[in-house]
């Protein structure tokens, strides 16, 4: 028995010596026969040799063999593999080129800025709305009290779609369509896309973005949207920030005005100032109380309810914050320029 234990390991190590030589898939075949051959296998004759082995010691040694096979296999098997793969990998690449960059975007600055809004109105406890972009004639002027041919209509260049339908100019519909679905108590923002038909200059393009405030309750009064606003616009800019409120007109609010904040750029300091055109103030938002005639034609009772309403450009503000010379730039999707906000 002692013989056959040391029969195998001299037949391993030949085994192992064999397999480190062999430099093709012949040479391997060849020392798979030697060694697995059915016939004359050195593996097939230690099997043989296996019925001398006194029968007590039989179970031991014929657990040894099979090891040993099993072990021959699998090496074979594993060095066939490596025998497929290229032995030596050639380099024909030039390892100083810089590798390929991760193509990396970056959300848009009048998103994060429309975000920036959201998160403040809906810490004040206003629910966030929607509205479609193509609107009908009754609710981008009717129903917010432009009569047909109303000189106001002036003031919003229209891109008609049809005769009845129009590219929103503002926000403002979605006020008509939220107070016909909703009763008050009712205080929302509506952020979303506009049109107007404007030649792109540095502070105009055709499509940009509005947010539309609306606030229907009892009791509302202009101190709140004072209140409101101020708040606002504390939280998006700095406390320091200087407002002023400018009497103004809207077809749909009563008494209307308009909210200047001090210049940005120049802080009133620079009579040139090509932001503020050397006024000290920019003009932001545009405000006021509920038309009464408004809440009429969504059926609220003006003598029960009140409300406040107001809209402001995001592209325009969101210029003044991150101080943007040209509106254009958001819009010409240089990611140079849009991954700065990120
Ligand atoms: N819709 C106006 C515009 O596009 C902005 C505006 C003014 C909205 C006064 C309002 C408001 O809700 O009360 O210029």
């Amino acid at each position: 028995m002692v013989d056959l234990k040391n029969k195998i390991r001299a037949l391993r190590s030949s085994f192992d010596e064999g397999l480190a030589q062999a430099g093709d898939k012949d040479s391997l075949k060849e020392l798979r026969n030697t060694y697995l051959s059915r016939k004359k296998g050195r593996i097939t004759l230690l099997l043989k040799e296996l019925k001398n082995v006194s029968p007590t010691e039989r179970p031991e040694v014929g657990k040894q063999v099979n090891e040993f096979k099993n072990y021959v296999a699998q090496k074979l098997e594993e060095y066939s593999k490596t025998l497929e793969e290229p032995r030596h990998i050639k380099f024909d690449m030039d390892l100083t080129l810089p590798g390929k960059r991760r193509y990396r975007g970056a959300p848009h600055p009048i998103l994060l800025y429309k975000k920036r809004i959201e998160q403040i109105f809906l810490l004040m406890g206003f629910s966030i709305e929607d509205g479609p972009e193509i609107e009908t004639d009754y609710y981008n002027f009717e129903a917010l009290n432009f009569p047909p041919h109303h000189p106001a209509r002036d003031d919003w260049d229209t891109l008609y779609l049809s005769d009845d339908l129009l590219l929103r100019t503002h926000t403002s519909p979605v006020q008509i369509r939220v107070m016909e679905k909703k009763k008050p108590p009712i205080r929302m923002i509506n952020p979303g896309k506009v049109y107007r038909r404007e030649t792109p200059d540095p502070t105009h393009i055709p499509m940009f973005y509005q947010v539309e405030g609306l606030v229907v309750d009892l009791g509302i009064t202009f101190a709140h949207l004072k209140g409101t606003l101020e708040c606002f616009l504390k939280a998006l800019y700095n406390e320091k920030i200087k407002i002023r409120f400018r009497p103004s007109y809207f077809p749909f609010t009563e008494p209307s005005a308009e909210v200047d904040i001090g210049c940005t750029v120049c802080r009133g300091e620079d009579r040139q100032c090509r932001v503020c055109g050397g006024s000290g103030w920019i003009e932001i938002l545009g405000a006021g109380m509920v038309d009464p005639q408004v809440l009429k034609n969504v059926n609220i009772d003006p003598e029960k309810y009140s409300g406040f309403a107001f809209g402001m450009g995001i592209d325009r503000t969101a210029m003044f914050s991150f101080r943007i010379p040209d509106l254009r730039n958001f819009y010409e999707n240089d990611l140079r320029f849009i991954r700065q906000f990120s």
